[in-house]
């Protein structure tokens, strides 16, 4: 029961009501809920939003690393309300315009021949289901997942990501195994330089490969380059290693390209810098800016062929949903007609890179500065 204002659009009410009913109402994603006061955000554009004070704010981390093609770009917004007016919601069984030209333009994107895609709501999902798939596509069961990593918060993808926030949702799936990926700037392998620590991190992950058994081993997913957890750049070589270990024993290699792929490194997909091509790409984020909750898996012909003749036993309600569908369709179309991913890389080659490496010069503070596109850490 309220008598306090109400309006057929949230964003009408004025900042304190909006205040007032996000305290009194709103449960916040990883935060102690009395502990928090969050801004409430008025209006946004470009790469700007802007809160009820008419304050402005450069967004440097695109919202949650997902705002790709920046804030309300006029043709996205109208792709959206074209789509809304014409077709909001069809359930995934049938077929439907932008869902078929959405995946025909991922899987034309993708590297090799990742030529099929399952929609879903976001990338936990995506991450869920891929190994879902390398595990019945192999018969295995474990999954090797790095210590530095985000995989997401649902069940699954929680028990994979390899950082606290997995702790208090312990105990978690079994057959999760994590490892150490290369990080040459504080070195789990005592490397001298990048050319050692490519050479030990794949060393590792063979002896963990023997000891936990290959033939019970039926995933490695790695985030391409790793985001959260530091912007880790892998070094040359490693994701090739990691892609000849994993053909050596049978092993679903999954790449998790929720942050870093479409634009953010510099490359449609992160692996394409390297030519490395995985089984399994798990997107979300930029592949829609997330205007509408959307993300995926990209399968290989191989792992699709194991759902030919019997049923893949997933699914969710809202996947492929035309609105997501539509907007990634606008988007990607954007993307092409603007350059962005190209844009993306000058970015990090010519301004950002140079930029920061000008900051560390001058402050010894500053240990390390890495990354590429537009996607780094100091
Ligand atoms: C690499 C990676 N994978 C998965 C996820 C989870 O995505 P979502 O929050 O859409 O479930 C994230 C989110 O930040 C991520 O960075």
């Amino acid at each position: 029961m309220t008598t306090t204002p109400t309006s057929h659009l949230g964003s009408l009410l004025d900042e304190e009501t909006v205040r007032a009913y996000d305290r009194a109402h709103v449960f916040h994603s990883w935060s102690a809920q009395e502990l928090i006061d969050p801004l409430p955000i008025a209006s946004a554009s470009g790469s700007y939003f802007t809160d009820y004070q008419g304050k402005r704010y450069l967004d440097f981390s695109s919202q949650l690393v997902n705002a790709n093609i920046g804030y309300q770009h006029p043709k996205l917004v109208a792709a959206i309300i074209e789509q809304a007016g014409r077709l909001c919601t069809i359930q995934p069984a049938f077929a439907n315009d932008v869902r078929s030209e959405a995946a025909h333009l991922i899987a034309e994107l993708a590297p090799g021949d990742l030529n099929r895609v399952f929609f879903t709501n976001g990338g936990a999902e995506a991450t869920e289901n891929a190994i879902r798939m390398a595990r019945l596509h192999t018969g295995r069961h474990k999954v090797l997942a790095a210590y530095r990593s985000y995989h997401g918060a649902t069940a699954g993808a929680i028990s994979l990501t390899g950082e606290p926030r997995r702790w208090p949702s312990e105990p978690g799936l079994p057959g999760i195994i994590h490892y150490w990926g290369p990080y040459p700037y504080r070195s789990a392998f005592h490397s001298a330089d990048e050319t050692e620590e490519c050479a030990r991190a794949l060393q590792h992950l063979r002896d963990l490969i023997a000891v936990e058994g290959a033939h019970t081993v039926a995933a490695l997913i790695f985030e391409t380059v790793v985001g959260t957890n530091g912007i880790l750049v892998p070094p040359d070589g490693y994701l090739a290693g990691v892609r000849a270990i994993c053909d050596e024993f049978g092993i679903v290699m999954i790449a998790d390209e929720v942050m870093a792929g479409f634009g953010r490194c510099g490359e449609w997909f992160a692996v394409d810098r390297w030519g490395v091509v995985p089984d399994l790409i798990c997107f979300a984020k930029g592949v829609n800016s997330g205007y509408v909750p959307l993300g995926g898996v990209i399968l290989s012909d191989a792992i699709a062929a194991t759902f030919a003749q019997r049923p893949y036993p997933g699914g969710l309600t809202y996947s492929g949903h035309p609105l997501a569908c539509g907007s990634a369709v606008a988007s990607i179309n954007i993307f092409k007609e603007e350059g962005i991913v190209e844009h993306a890389r000058h970015l990090g080659a010519d301004v950002i890179g140079p930029g920061l490496a000008d900051l560390a010069e001058r402050h010894p503070s500053v240990g390390e500065v890495r990354g590429l596109g537009v996607f780094w850490a100091l």
